[in-house]
């Protein structure tokens, strides 16, 4: 496999960054995850303006123009073969003394790429199943709209819905609401037909899949209201899901154990994920 780092393209094995790259030593950076399919880059417009917002948030200055950055993701998508799966880009603050504040002087913005395949069939499966959720008081910092790689709570819940063998963890408020996945947003479908999700201004992720989601909802005519919803609402709901740039529209059937609805992928969950890509850029 093929990585690119900071001005090279390199196999994944020699591909090595500074160790006093602030992104290494103080999380000091941002990242984007964006579905391949078909050899494309999906929503790619739309990632690289959420990427500009997080560097803007974090005073990290641009690297490069986003069209170089679109030529080094589809480079490394190119030379790993990948048609159907994900690329991953990191941006950081760059190499400096270690000193917490920002250095001095302006340094390089380091930047990394990866690119990976994925099991098109297996994850056709996992939606056919559906995924369990476990629900965890959310820990994260309040800046959670951007979208930074310091990542320790969310490896934690995950590796806490890992060994509950659930596949995704929520966050729930001090209220009692859900905020959304430790790396997806959270959604239900009402016993009438209407998709909530909690509101992009109320502590969660702007997903890029959720807000193109939002375009299908209206195409199909399907009510959305932007609410927090509570486990116990999710878990009465009609349907459940979660929604992200590598798992798309992944049916929920349980939640901390107690299935949703019938146990099985709701009918609109499985409408909306077929449907998605002919809405996505
Ligand atoms: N995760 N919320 C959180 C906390 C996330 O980390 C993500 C994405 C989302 C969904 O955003 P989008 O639809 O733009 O992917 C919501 C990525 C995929 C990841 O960390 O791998």
């Amino acid at each position: 496999r093929i990585a690119y780092v900071n001005g090279r393209y390199r196999d994944l094995r020699d591909a090595c960054v500074n160790v006093e790259d602030r992104g290494y030593q103080f999380a000091d950076g941002v990242y984007e995850v964006c579905e391949v399919r078909g050899a494309r880059l999906v929503d790619f417009p739309r990632h690289m303006a959420r990427l500009q917002r997080s560097m803007r948030e974090l005073r990290i200055a641009e690297p490069m123009p986003i069209t170089a950055l679109g030529i080094i993701m589809r480079e490394v998508v190119r030379r790993n073969r990948v048609t159907y799966g994900i690329v991953y880009l990191q941006v950081t603050r760059g190499v400096a003394r270690r000193d917490h504040a920002f250095p001095p002087n302006p340094v390089k913005p380091g930047v990394v790429v990866t690119a990976r395949a994925l099991d098109d069939e297996k994850k056709q499966q996992a939606a056919a199943a559906g995924i369990s959720v476990i629900t965890l008081p959310e820990n994260r910092w309040p800046r959670v709209d951007i979208k930074s790689v310091a990542l320790l709570p969310n490896v934690l819940a995950k590796q806490h819905a890992r060994e509950k063998g659930a596949h995704e963890a929520w966050y729930v408020d001090s209220d009692g609401f859900v905020t959304e996945g430790a790396s997806s947003n959270a959604w239900i479908v009402t016993k009438d037909g209407r998709a909530v999700t909690r509101s992009v201004d109320q502590g969660i992720l702007a997903g890029i899949t959720r807000a193109v989601l939002m375009e299908v909802l209206r195409a199909f005519q399907i009510r959305l209201e932007e609410r927090p919803f509570t486990p116990a609402e999710a878990r009465e709901a009609a349907e459940a899901f979660v929604t992200s740039a590598s798992q798309i529209v992944m049916p929920v059937v349980a939640i901390d154990g107690q299935v949703v609805g019938d146990g099985r992928p709701g009918g609109i969950a499985r409408r909306l994920r077929e449907e998605f890509h002919r809405f996505s850029a």
